[in-house]
């Protein structure tokens, strides 16, 4: 009896993968057709599966996603470049809710309120804060959803690193175990993790108080604090790119948040198309450059999805269309000359 029903487990398996085809230039193929693809990729990211059941269904997920970079690789031809990378076993809800957790808090009011921000007109063509030492080395948050306490580390290094200070770590886990205004690993807003550094009294190291890409409890009232926020706030307007790149060329690296769910299996190149604007996550963009056979203008932009993700962790997003809402949640930070401790 047993073997019967593992015998019927398996033939629904095998069934249901038999029913997932994949259409290509020159017809379909069967999903049984994949399978040494597929245990390359398993090889290759270092990955096994409990059951049957669970491989068929990775499998199949793995399917999904080379449909979704074979349509994207011909929506975006000659641009960006999609394929499969280590994220290609989800589902794109697991995705979501893995790796998108911008979640706006209510305690900011005024976000779409017009400031009149006085930046110089007269910028350069190009410019990557990268190569004046203000960004710190890609992170990995894991499958935490946690990119908004990175995007906003992030932007505390940069202005830690601005302000005259040697590169230093901030903890990402300070913030997803402490800020009560937002939900750790269930997502967050940088402004709100900014209010909670400041209420704090600032942030520890990395090396203090590690990561865990999990909820954890608040230990900071045990921990060192190496520098405060002195102030934060909105950088530009919504919508308007030359403030965008006027408060880059102004301010240094900038927090912003943004539509990720077509950079799921994003490679390379300028994604200059088909990215609409329900912010999902946040990141921060360093800088902005034109690509020169095209001679497409694009922001530069540094995710916290690890160095095997897209160029070296980062992404190269168009301009001129507020692709991914790039314009829609710039925030800077300013950390104190002096900490006070
Ligand atoms: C497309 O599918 C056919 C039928 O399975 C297969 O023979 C062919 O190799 C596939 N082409 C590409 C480019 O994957
Ligand atoms: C910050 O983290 C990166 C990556 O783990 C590491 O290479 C670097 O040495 C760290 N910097 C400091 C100041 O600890
Ligand atoms: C965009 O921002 C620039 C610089 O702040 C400003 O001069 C311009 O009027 C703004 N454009 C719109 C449409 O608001």
């Amino acid at each position: 009896m047993r073997y019967l029903i593992a015998f019927l487990v398996c033939l629904v398996a095998i069934a249901s993968v038999d029913a997932i085809r994949i259409q290509n230039n020159s017809g379909f193929h069967r999903a049984r057709d994949f399978e040494g693809e597929f245990r390359q990729w398993m090889t290759k990211h270092e990955k096994s599966y409990a059951d049957d059941s669970e491989y068929y269904l990775r499998l199949s997920h793995y399917i999904k996603n080379l449909r979704t970079v074979a349509d994207y690789n011909k929506k975006h031809a000659g641009m960006a470049k999609f394929a499969p990378n280590k994220f290609s076993d989800l589902s794109i809800e697991e995705f979501r809710a893995g790796y998108l957790n911008y979640v706006p808090n209510k305690l900011i009011k005024d976000r779409s309120t017009k400031q009149n921000f006085d930046y110089p007109a007269n910028i350069p063509v190009s410019l990557d804060w990268r190569q004046k030492g203000f960004v710190t080395p890609v992170k990995n948050q894991e499958q935490c959803g946690s990119c908004w306490a990175f995007s906003a580390g992030e932007q505390i290094e940069t202005a830690y690193i601005m302000a005259g200070n040697a590169a230093q770590n901030v903890s990402e886990q300070q913030i997803v175990d402490c800020d009560p205004y937002d939900g750790g690993c269930g997502g967050g807003d940088p402004m709100t993790a900014y209010q909670y550094v400041q209420s704090a009294g600032g942030i520890t190291t990395n090396t203090d108080y590690p990561y865990t890409a999990t909820d954890g409890t608040c230990y900071a009232q045990n921990t060192p604090k190496f520098t405060q926020i002195a102030s934060y706030g909105y950088a530009s307007n919504k919508g308007n790119e030359t403030e965008l790149k006027q408060a880059i060329a102004a301010r240094g690296p900038l927090s912003i948040c943004v539509d990720a769910e077509t950079w799921m299996n994003y490679q390379s190149g300028v994604l200059n198309s088909n990215c609409p604007d329900e912010l999902d996550h946040c990141v921060q963009i360093v800088g902005y450059d034109v690509e020169q056979s095209t001679n497409t203008p694009y922001y530069i932009v540094r995710n916290s999805w690890g160095t095997d993700w897209g160029m070296e962790g980062y992404i190269l997003v168009g301009e001129g269309q507020n692709l991914c809402g790039i314009t829609d949640e710039v925030t800077y930070v300013e950390v104190e000359a002096v900490p006070t401790f």
